[in-house]
């Protein structure tokens, strides 16, 4: 499904953030990647779904080689993607079921089916009661999950998730692991970056450790340690 290969990523200002990291990923995995503040998790996502390129390596996503991929591509490639990052995103002038149903819409899906979708990823998320809200009057757990259910909505074939539970209290942030594994069940491949090592000792996934943008451990049923 992803395949890295001698990937190396240094940002303009000088900053090695990644170096010479080769990973493959295969479809239905679940992936935790940890390491320390700085260590280039990160920028790893970011390179996942071309929001960065790579300095040096290729990146191939379902056979593609998204390096080289024009940027006119970039969207197609993000079709079939969930994306959660911390800075939210969310539309301010559009309430949490436009959010939510926003990418359905742009694909052309009929307004039935993308209420009923929609519907069904904020029950998911426990939301729907506020599906009438702006994200403004949410709190940032809240417009956490909202960022959720957007990346969910269109049963991505790839999750990318960017410390998603650094937001949330421990109750939610487990129901939110829940509903990950339910989705990783159905067959969605998941990348997680995190520092929650009470949900990566308790789940034992594969982890993936950086430190310093060098992998240090790529162990399944792993643990949250990389020292
Ligand atoms: N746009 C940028 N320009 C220059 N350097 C950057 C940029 N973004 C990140 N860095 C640097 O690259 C390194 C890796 O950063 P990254 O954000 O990937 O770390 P991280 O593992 O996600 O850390 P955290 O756990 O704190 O989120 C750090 O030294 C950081 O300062
Ligand atoms: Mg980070």
């Amino acid at each position: 499904m992803i395949k890295i290969q001698n990937v190396t990523k240094i940002y303009p200002n000088g900053v090695r953030a990644l170096s010479n990291i080769s990973l493959n990923v295969e479809a239905g995995d679940f992936l935790f990647l940890v390491g320390p503040s700085g260590a280039g998790k990160s920028t790893f996502l970011k390179l996942l779904f071309r929001e960065d390129m790579p300095t040096e390596g290729k990146i191939f996503i379902d056979g593609k080689d998204i390096v080289s991929m024009a940027d006119s591509r970039i969207p197609f490639l993000r079709r079939n993607m969930g994306i959660v990052l911390q800075d939210f995103q969310l539309l301010k002038r559009r309430t949490v079921a436009e959010n939510v149903g926003f990418g359905l819409r742009v694909l052309g899906t009929s307004e039935d089916k993308i209420n009923v979708r929609v519907q069904e990823v904020l029950e998911l998320v426990g939301l729907s009661h506020k599906r009438r809200m702006f994200p403004d009057e949410l709190s940032g757990g809240e417009q956490q999950r909202v960022c959720i259910a957007r990346a969910i909505v269109n049963n991505p074939l790839i999750l990318i998730t960017d410390e998603p539970t650094g937001n949330l209290d421990p109750m939610i942030s487990l129901e939110i692991m829940q509903l990950f594994m339910e989705i990783n069940g159905k067959g969605t491949t998941i990348i997680m970056a995190t520092h929650n090592h009470y949900l990566v000792n308790k789940l034992r996934k594969r982890v993936v450790a950086l430190v310093e943008g060098r992998i240090v451990k790529d162990e399944a049923n792993g643990t949250y340690a990389y020292e």
